[in-house]
């Protein structure tokens, strides 16, 4: 049975960033417009919600304006508007959702909520409308999601049937990352910095703890970050300098070990086809080469400018649920519809 074809022009606005992107059939870009605001929060160390979401208010209209032009579209040529429902900052979320609202109710077009979460596992089956096709992940898999928010371990046997078998018990990857930049004086968002950083550095210069949590599929960073920083403390209480580039290279080693060494044996034990890794933190280059040397099964990992957040995985992911079903702009809400919250 072929899918109906369909251009979806999607919005994403649940933290600092302020994106509008069309895509078609759930795969193809044709447009994909990120505003960031990184360095607006880069001197407060972290995203400030307030300021977050006056910028999205700023930038959402020109940038869906964006979108639709690269796209060599109008609204008329569109068939659906999706949008994040979440999770996300509540204040960012509103931002999107009524520009959403708005387009849909003024062109009577159906409006797509879809779980910002479930919309990093999208990103794994799009491809620039100038590039040619990869093959797309295959079923059933498991999706290793990380992110600012989140560290999960997803199994699905199809599309849009999620089954969440752990995931992070206290600070999500990415916000271990953050927060172990800032204690080393790195600057925000701390993922990149660690990674810099880490080049010039020995991952075995410190042996900080790998929490495998045995016996479940969750997470512990907590641990680690800090393990950081009583290192940090007691170096600091000796007059020593801080030895930054290995403390981030251990630093980053371990919390790679446990995301690598969790992600591999759920697949053996799920028996599943293929691993998708997505989110802000599957842009660590140490991550994508250590899943894609140990695992034996095809690992799907979106290139760089589709790990971090964008539109074009809200409008792939929404292709999905617009075969299934279309939401009216009275159904949906600021909040995730379904179990990754
Ligand atoms: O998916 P994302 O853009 O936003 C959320 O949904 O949270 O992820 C942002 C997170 C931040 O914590 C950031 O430090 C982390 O992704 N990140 C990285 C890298 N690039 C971004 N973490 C490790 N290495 C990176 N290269
Ligand atoms: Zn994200």
């Amino acid at each position: 049975m072929s899918l109906p074809t369909a251009r979806i022009l999607g919005i994403e606005t649940s933290c600092d960033e302020t994106a509008a992107s069309v895509v078609s059939d759930g795969r193809v870009i044709h447009s994909n417009v990120v505003a960031s605001q990184i360095d607006l929060h880069a001197e407060y160390g972290g995203v400030f919600p307030e300021l977050a979401s006056r910028e999205h208010v700023k930038a959402i209209y020109p940038i869906v304006e964006q979108a639709l032009h690269q796209a060599h579209l109008t609204i008329q040529d569109i068939d659906a508007i999706a949008v994040t429902q979440g999770p996300g900052l509540a204040g960012s979320l509103v931002v999107g959702m009524n520009m959403a609202k708005g387009i849909a109710l003024a062109t009577r077009k159906p409006l797509i909520g879809v779980n910002h979460m479930e919309g990093h596992i999208y990103s794994a089956w799009l491809y620039p409308a100038n590039a040619s096709p990869h093959q797309p992940p295959n079923f059933p898999l498991l999706a290793l999601l990380v992110s600012g928010g989140h560290s999960d371990l997803v199994l699905m046997k199809d599309h849009l049937q999620y089954e969440r078998l752990g995931g992070t018990l206290d600070d999500a990857a990415g916000e271990a990352f953050d927060k172990v930049a800032r204690l080393l004086g790195l600057s925000y968002p701390g993922g990149p910095s660690i990674q810099k950083a880490s080049l010039s550095g020995s991952s075995t210069a410190f042996a900080f703890p790998r929490a495998m949590m045995e016996g479940t599929w969750d997470f512990s960073f907590s641990g680690v970050k800090t393990s950081v920083l009583r290192t940090v403390e007691s170096l600091q209480a000796e007059a020593k300098n801080l030895p930054i580039e290995d403390l981030a290279a251990s630093f980053q080693e371990a919390v790679v070990d446990v995301l690598v060494e969790k992600t591999l044996f759920a697949a053996d034990t799920h028996q599943v086809r293929e691993i998708i890794v997505a989110g802000g933190v599957s842009a660590n280059k140490r991550l994508r080469e250590r899943i894609l040397s140990q695992s034996k099964r095809p690992i799907h990992i979106p290139p760089l400018s589709l790990c971090t957040d964008n539109a074009a995985m809200i409008a792939g992911a929404a292709y999905f649920h617009f075969v299934h079903k279309a939401f009216s702009p009275h159904d949906i809400d600021v909040l995730p519809t379904w179990p990754l919250s």
